[in-house]
């Protein structure tokens, strides 16, 4: 079985270089927890499109060991979503969505086929796929084109495979008890929260509390321009005890359909 630990931390750095606001906030939990701040969750995105489905996105974590968890369906956002986890818990669960394009316009279909249609299998191949950003061209036109029709067929278009966000795990953090308090901490430290559906996503009931911040922006290229663009952003997840008295492990897409809005344009 291989090694997951040098994919994840590539996958980490990747994702810092492209979102800087992360690695301040991961340290400013690091100090107030000797060091030691545990990553929940991972989430990727791809299309529903052969051979990027969600199932080929997932293949090197399932060589390394981890297991299909629960399917999730986002339908206003053409969606469909897949957790994966391992039976080690000190490993992050990798949270994997993909856009259903054939739900889209012929000519945002259009556009999206002609980008995937560019990716080398023999890239798809290698394990660093999953961070290894853009693999065709694209103009800033059909950038905005896809924007106009769905905030993650532009997201993906810009910037392709990579880490959309980490999340910290309230659960193993000795600081902070309770995600208002982490909020607290973030907002006072002046980073922006995600408030579509109010500022924390999900109650204890339900088991399991979530917030993030709102993405970083950065320059991306395009063929014919640049442009600033939302990137990544950082999510904070608190898991609560449900009838079997164990920690919920899964998803909350309601919860998951406000997070996604973490990458909005506006
Ligand atoms: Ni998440």
């Amino acid at each position: 079985m291989s090694d997951i630990k040098p994919l994840l931390q590539a996958m980490w750095e990747n994702y810092l270089a492209l979102n800087p606001d992360a690695r301040r906030i991961h340290d400013l939990f690091a100090e107030l927890n000797d060091g030691v701040v545990v990553n929940d969750h991972i989430a990727l995105r791809t299309f529903a499109l052969e051979p990027v489905r969600l199932e080929a996105i997932a293949r090197p974590f399932l060589e390394a060991g981890y297991l299909p968890g629960e399917d999730y369906e986002f339908k206003a956002k053409k969606l469909r979503a897949r957790h994966f986890y391992h039976p080690d818990d000190t490993l992050p669960k990798v949270f994997i969505s993909e856009l259903k394009v054939d739900e889209l316009s012929e000519r945002a279909q259009g556009i999206i086929k002609g980008l995937a249609e560019q990716i080398d299998p023999a890239a798809l191949a290698q394990d660093s796929f999953s961070y290894s950003g853009r693999h065709w061209s694209l103009d800033y036109g059909s950038y905005q084109e896809l924007l106009q029709e769905s905030e993650y067929a532009a997201w993906m278009a810009a910037l392709g495979y990579r880490p959309n966000h980490f999340t910290v795990s309230i659960n193993h953090l000795k600081s902070h008890e309770t995600l208002q308090s982490v909020n607290d901490t973030l907002q006072q430290a002046g980073f922006v929260l995600n408030s579509s559906g109010g500022l924390i996503k999900g109650t204890p009931e339900i088991g399991l509390e979530q917030s993030s911040t709102m993405a970083n922006k950065a320059e991306v290229e395009f063929s014919d321009q640049t442009a600033e663009i939302p990137t990544c952003f950082y999510e904070f997840a608190l898991r609560h005890p449900v009838a079997d008295g164990q920690l919920y492990q899964g998803f909350v897409a309601a919860s998951a359909d406000k997070i996604f809005e973490s990458t909005n344009v506006k």
